[in-house]
C-alpha cells in the first residue's frame, strides 16, 4: 500500500519514512490562500493520512483535493486515515436550522475515499454517515504502552461514566483495575465528583479521556484524587484540542500529561503511527 502524508500529518512524516512507500505530494497555498496539491506515482491502492486540526477547513479541503488528484491519476481504492476528525463534536441539530456538521464532512470525504479510519471519534454512531467502510480505531494500546512503566500496579479511571469503555480498554492492555468518576450536580454552580468503587489511596492513577479542551474536567478529577491520597497522577487523552492555557493548567495539576499525536502539541508524546501502518 502506498501512502500520501498530507500537511495535517507532517508531524508524523519521519516516522513513516523508510517503513512504507511514501508518495511525496507537493502541497502549498496560492497567494490568495487557496490550496494547491500535486501527487506523483501510480498504482491501484493508496492511503492518505491527514489529520484535520486547526486550520480545520484547510486540512479538510486538502484531503478532498488529494482524493481528486489521486483519482485523476487512476488510483482505484482510496483510504483516508484522519486521526482527528474536525467537526466530529457537531453531531446533532440542537437549534432548528443547524446542519449535522459531522455528516456533511463524512459525506464530502466519501465522494473520493472508499474507506475512512479515525481515532476515538466523539460519537462513533456518526460513522454511519460515511458512505463506505468507516472504522473507529482505538488508541488504547499506544496509551497503555506509554504509561506501562510509570503506572506500575496503579489503576485507570475515566472522568465520567460515558468514558468508561476507554479506561477499560487501556486497563485491559495493562492488566489493571479500572473505574470511572461519578458526577452529581449539588447546586447550579457546584458539581460533586467521586471515583466509583475504587480505593485510590497510595496508588498511581491514570485518567483517560477522548478530548482535553479547557482542561477543566481533568484538573477537577486530579485535584480530587490528590485529596483522596493518590500517589502519582497521570493524564492521557486521544485528542489534545487544547484551549489557551489548558496544557499549563493540566500539567500543573498532575505528574504527567501526554496525548496522542492525532494533533501536534508540545505534549503529543504518544504516537499513533504504528497503528496506522498496521491497518
Ligand atoms: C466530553 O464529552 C469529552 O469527552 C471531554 O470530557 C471534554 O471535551 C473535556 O473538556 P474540558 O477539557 O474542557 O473539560
Amino acid at each position: 500500500m502506498k501512502f500520501v502524508v498530507g500537511s495535517g500529518a507532517y508531524h508524523m512524516r519521519e516516522e513513516f519514512a523508510g517503513r512504507v512507500e511514501l508518495l511525496e505530494a507537493e502541497i502549498k497555498s496560492f497567494p490568495d490562500g487557496e490550496r494547491y496539491v500535486r501527487v506523483p506515482g501510480e498504482g491501484k491502492e493508496v492511503t492518505v493520512v491527514q489529520s484535520t486540526f486547526r486550520p480545520q477547513n484547510e486540512h479538510l479541503i486538502e484531503l478532498l483535493l488529494l482524493g481528486d488528484a489521486l483519482r485523476e491519476r487512476g488510483f482505484e481504492r482510496l483510504r483516508a486515515v484522519v486521526p482527528y476528525l474536525a467537526y466530529s463534536r457537531q453531531d446533532r441539530v440542537t437549534k432548528e436550522g443547524e446542519p449535522v456538521s459531522v455528516r456533511a464532512v463524512m459525506r464530502a470525504i466519501g465522494l473520493y475515499y472508499d474507506e475512512l479510519y479515525v481515532f476515538d471519534l466523539h460519537n462513533p454512531e456518526t460513522l454511519r454517515y460515511f458512505p463506505g467502510k468507516a472504522v473507529n480505531l482505538s488508541p488504547a494500546k499506544a496509551i497503555a504502552d506509554y504509561f506501562r512503566e510509570k503506572l506500575g500496579d496503579g489503576l485507570v479511571l475515566a472522568p465520567d461514566r460515558g468514558a468508561l469503555g476507554r479506561a477499560e480498554a487501556v486497563a485491559r492492555e495493562l492488566g489493571l483495575e479500572f473505574s470511572h468518576f461519578e458526577k452529581k450536580r449539588v447546586s447550579p454552580t457546584e458539581v460533586q465528583m467521586w471515583p466509583v468503587d475504587v480505593d485510590v489511596d497510595g496508588k498511581n492513577v491514570l485518567i483517560v479521556d477522548d478530548i482535553i479542551s479547557t482542561g477543566g474536567t481533568m484538573v477537577r478529577a486530579a485535584n480530587l484524587l490528590r485529596e483522596m491520597g493518590a500517589e502519582k497522577i497521570f493524564v492521557a487523552a486521544t485528542h489534545g484540542v487544547f484551549a489557551e492555557g489548558a496544557i499549563e493548567r493540566v500539567s500543573g495539576a498532575v505528574d504527567e500529561l501526554a496525548v496522542t499525536n492525532s494533533i501536534p502539541t508540545p505534549v503529543s508524546r504518544i504516537s499513533l503511527v504504528n497503528e496506522i501502518i498496521s491497518l
